[in-house]
């Protein structure tokens, strides 16, 4: 796959700025999915150092909401303004995803790249803590980290070599995902499948020089991305 939005960002500034897995490629994969159109207010949710808020801002004409819980907002913007961005494209704040501080009906769109199993494992998370944000029509993509297939019950050892069993709960398949997605009322499952960006996103993540790329190494020399896909859910709110 070519990331021509991606790669208009220095490596880097990716290197730098990334939590996880590249989450440039990630979130240009996932808007390819859809057409969500320019001008669109759009919350980035779970923006962490907010690549993709400037991604989405800068080379796709949103209006972005980046809101995270740990990441400092005026680190953000600082690095936004870096960018070339202004207060009038992209927002930082800090709010929780549990919490959200907006009025309902405010989004055209959410996208949310690897953040949603942080909060969204809870079934009843979407109908009452997200959905409500967004307008009728709206649609929402998620880039969810997970399993191939749920293997909790005889986690591989190339998974143990990088993470607890309680951090791979966090990580689960399409059919558990389709199952905690469509309890929800008032939204529309239109697409599920597997990333294909997955490797070459875990390869930029691992070759980033911070200690958390370094402690998930282990896991993918030995063989995780055999396990581990990224998910991409495309949901219209009803
Ligand atoms: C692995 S990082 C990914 C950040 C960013 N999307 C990226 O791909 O670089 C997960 C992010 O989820 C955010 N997060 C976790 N729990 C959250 C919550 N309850 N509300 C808002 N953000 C949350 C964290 O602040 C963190 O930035």
């Amino acid at each position: 796959m070519n990331f021509p939005k991606a790669e208009t960002f220095p490596q880097s500034i990716m290197r730098e700025r990334s939590m996880g897995p590249n989450p440039l490629k990630l979130c240009e994969e996932l808007l390819a999915l859809a057409d969500i159109p320019v001008g669109s207010v759009v919350l980035d949710l779970g923006s962490g150092a907010g690549l993709t808020s400037a991604l989405m801002a800068r080379e796709c004409g949103f209006i972005v909401y980046a809101a995270d819980l740990w990441s400092d907002p005026s680190d953000n913007m600082r690095f936004l303004e870096g960018c070339g961005l202004t207060n009038r494209q992209v927002v930082p704040l800090k709010a929780d995803a549990t919490a959200l501080p907006f009025a309902h009906g405010f989004f055209d769109a959410v996208v949310s790249v690897d953040s949603y199993n942080y909060f969204g494992r809870d079934p009843a998370y979407l109908g009452t803590h997200l959905l409500p944000f967004v307008k009728r029509g709206g649609e929402l993509l998620f880039a969810i980290p997970g399993m191939v297939r749920d293997c909790h019950d005889d986690l591989p050892a190339c998974l143990l070599a990088s993470w607890t069993p309680e951090q791979l709960e966090f990580m689960h398949d399409i059919g558990w995902w389709r199952e905690n997605i469509g309890q929800t009322d008032g939204v529309e499952i239109l697409d599920m499948r597997e990333m294909s960006c997955t490797r070459e996103a875990w390869a930029d993540w691992v070759a980033c020089d911070n200690e958390y790329a370094a402690g998930d190494r282990a896991a993918v020399e030995a063989g995780a991305l055999d396990y581990l896909n990224t998910i991409a859910v495309r949901l219209r709110r009803r």
